[in-house]
């Protein structure tokens, strides 16, 4: 059965819109801002939710040069609302300049800052206090995937985010899948791998609140391309995608975002 039928069934109060989101990393420009611009004409509401994640400095170039189908984030966000924190950007600044969304806890932060679970949920709170939707990433290495620890490593990630905002808070934002071993390294989980992923932390979410369960977008990040998007969009439980290097080019980022 198609996908969108069987959601329409499945839940008459949600329909879960695609995420594409494309993370960028430390890397770009202003002059490759310009280039991905004028290549990335998202002109209509395609049924999804774009998100660029360009590094902070560069939010309001960006913002100057999409069309208002694409919409802004950050990949990190302080904790504290203001204060004596040099180098911290807040949630409220972020609304404030235009930006809806921030990704808190990515696998390259958790191990380049070392950011705890607890810091992670702490800044999925700030972002939710000020009324920006956070991108939660969990995700195991290949070792904890050898392990057979995969699911107990994102399980215990997440539920650090749960137990300190509440379970319904998830919907505020969205979930990304990113093992660790498919970022950057060209090896993608296969549709079958992470579509079981997806599914045992819906179901997780399920065992605390079913309504949040159907609700919840989960993402799927770790060498997403323009090959093998479609067939990940296909499995149900994948609602969208974290890309991070085909999100640097206009031409390979809109050819993830047309195969949903
Ligand atoms: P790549 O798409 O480069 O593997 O990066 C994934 C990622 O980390 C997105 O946040």
């Amino acid at each position: 059965m198609a996908r969108r039928e069987r959601r329409v069934e499945f839940d008459e109060v949600w329909m879960r819109r695609y995420l594409i989101a494309a993370n960028w990393k430390m890397h770009g420009s202003l002059e490759m801002v310009h280039k991905f611009a004028e290549g990335f004409d998202q002109g209509v509401d395609l049924g999804a939710d774009v998100v660029l994640f360009p590094p902070a400095v560069y939010l309001g170039a960006v913002q100057g040069l999409t069309s208002k189908y694409v919409q802004l984030g950050m990949q990190d966000v302080g904790v504290a609302s203001e204060g004596a924190h040099t180098g911290e950007i807040a949630a409220s600044m972020v609304k404030d300049v235009g930006g809806s969304w921030v990704i808190v806890g990515h696998s390259e932060r958790r191990t380049d800052q070392s950011e705890s679970d607890v810091l992670v949920a702490q800044k999925f709170a700030s972002a939710i206090a000020a009324d920006l939707s956070p991108i939660v990433c969990v995700g195991e290495t290949l070792a904890q995937r050898e392990a057979g620890d995969a699911f107990a490593v994102v399980s215990k990630q997440l539920q650090a985010v749960i137990e300190l905002c509440g379970v319904s808070a998830l919907v505020k934002g969205a979930i990304a899948y990113e093992p660790l071993w498919a970022i950057g390294t060209g090896l993608t989980a296969t549709p079958e791998q992470a579509g079981q992923m997806h599914a045992s932390i819906r179901e997780l979410v399920a065992g605390l609140d079913q309504d949040t369960a159907q609700a919840v977008r989960i993402i799927y990040g770790g060498s997403v391309n323009p090959e093998n998007a479609g067939l990940l969009f296909a499995q149900d439980e994948i609602d969208g995608a974290l890309v991070g290097g085909a999100s640097l080019q206009a031409a390979s980022f809109a050819a993830i975002v047309a195969a949903i």
